[in-house]
């Protein structure tokens, strides 16, 4: 029987097997914050190499950037984050819980049936209206007796001066995308590139969510992965459309069922931007957004000229014409698919036999470990070690002669290594290894000479 993947189970298995771990563990933990282990840090390394590779390398116009995360605070002004990017949150007064207004009243109307309030459309007043006249409670004590909305700024500020009067307030960067926009111009100048062309990015952002998250759907540090596609302004909607096909094929590629993947358009536009829509995956906590494309015009670069100085105007090096370029975003957080892909990948089989076994069906690409080199008996070390450091040299290999060798083919289902070796006495006759497919669990017999090629035609993305 298909058992139905909680987020429970989940967080147990990625700790169980190293993919990750709560933060601060021996500390209890620091709440929404995580650590990858080892076999998670190798899937989410893999998330980012294909994410580079489709959005830059295979991209005929488009160029990466590693910004610092530490900006001028003048930065987040332009932005605009300084000024609105914030949550409304209440106090319960009665447990000192903090939540935050718009998820009490989305969570007060999927309870109670109730259709057509949005929100993301309310102002601060409607809120507190709402709450006041539907007597919503505090979820934790039950009560209702909360503080008035606040608007709760999620940026992280720190400190940088070398006296304590002489200190500046500074931000870690709430969003990766500014990096690129205030680089617009370099990289345009030392790439000489022509419009339209992207700046890609991958980096952390930190952001003071109130709400804790769901494992590491929602996190207070995290990676995005953004790319910014600047275009001429007439051009937007074709790009926007554009983008967001490539973002939903990536993730088919990435093995994803399209069934699992919905468009949703946003229902309420930010002031500058012309459409904006995310693609939702349906995650063990429901459809929740994975990643967003956004038609965001000419604003920012244009709040960047207005709050630099500087000119962020292109020359079209043919028509002579001046103008400063409409963006198209596509956002993605890294560790937001590296959630998805688990559970994606996450099955739970019943074998012949009545057995069952946990096996994380990744992409080979994705797969943290390639492959396993598995000795039959301690005595075949000598042969399976030399064939695991040659294969070293090609892929990330693990190497296992602990337990019986149905145990460790269990050992490497759960973190989904796709190939696994088996050395024994025949090895050392002919040079052949038994060769294990995961998702199959078929055997076959193939000499160690053709193993990196076999392996390599697997991993192809
Ligand atoms: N530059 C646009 C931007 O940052 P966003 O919708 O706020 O847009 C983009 O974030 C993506 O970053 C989201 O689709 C999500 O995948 C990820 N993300 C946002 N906040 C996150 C958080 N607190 N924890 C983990 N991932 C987050």
């Amino acid at each position: 029987m298909e058992q139905k993947l909680t987020m429970e189970k989940l967080v147990n298995h990625c700790k169980g097997c190293g993919f990750v771990y709560p933060g601060s563990d021996i500390y209890d933990g620091l709440a929404n914050t995580w650590d990858y282990g080892p076999v998670g840090v190798e899937l989410k390394n893999n998330i980012k190499k294909a994410w580079w590779k489709r959005f830059v390398q295979e991209s005929d116009n488009s160029f990466g950037v590693d910004a610092a995360i530490l900006m001028n605070p003048r930065v987040w002004e332009a932005s605009g984050h300084t000024t609105s990017f914030a949550d409304p949150k209440m106090d319960c007064k009665e447990c000192k819980m903090r939540e935050r207004a718009d998820n009490l009243i989305e969570e007060y109307c999927a309870k109670h049936k109730i259709s057509g309030i949005i929100p993301d459309k309310m102002t601060t007043d409607e809120m507190q209206a709402f709450i006041e006249e539907h007597k919503v409670n505090c979820p934790k004590c039950g009560k209702h007796n909360w503080t008035p909305i606040r608007q709760f700024n999620l940026m992280f500020e720190t400190s940088r001066g070398v006296t304590e009067e002489g200190q500046n307030k500074i931000y870690l960067r709430p969003e990766t995308a500014q990096g690129e926009f205030v680089n617009f111009l370099n990289v345009q100048r030392t790439t000489r590139a022509k419009v339209p062309f992207g700046i890609a990015q991958i980096g952390k952002a930190f952001r003071n969510e109130i709400t804790p998250g769901n494992f590491i759907f929602r996190t207070i540090e995290f990676e995005q992965m953004e790319h910014q596609f600047f275009c001429k302004g007439e051009d937007g909607e074709k790009y926007y459309n554009e983008y967001k096909q490539k973002a939903m094929q990536f993730l088919l590629d990435l093995g994803f069922k399209q069934d699992d993947l919905r468009f949703k358009d946003h229902d309420k536009l930010a002031h500058y931007a012309k459409a904006a829509c995310d693609i939702q995956y349906n995650f063990p906590i429901g459809w929740s957004e994975l990643n967003g494309i956004h038609n965001r015009t000419n604003y920012d670069l244009s709040r960047h000229q207005e709050f630099s100085g500087k000119s962020m105007m292109y020359t079209d090096p043919i028509t002579n014409e001046k103008y400063i370029p409409h963006d198209i975003e596509y956002s993605i957080g890294c560790d937001r698919l590296v959630l998805a892909t688990l559970c994606n990948a996450y099955d739970e089989e019943t074998l012949e036999g009545g057995d069952t076994r946990i096996v994380m069906h990744f992409e080979p690409c994705l797969a943290p470990y390639k492959v396993a080199v598995l000795p039959l008996q301690k005595n075949l070390s000598e042969k399976a070690k030399e064939i695991y450091k040659n294969l070293q040299k090609h892929f990330m290999c693990t190497y296992d002669e602990a337990g019986s060798i149905g145990k460790r083919y269990r050992r490497q289902d759960q973190i989904g290594t796709p190939v696994c070796l088996t050395i024994d006495f025949n090895t050392l006759e002919d040079n052949t290894v038994t060769i294990r497919d995961r998702d199959t669990m078929e055997q076959i017999r193939m000499n160690v000479a053709d193993i990196p090629a076999y392996i390599q035609n697997k991993l192809a993305f």
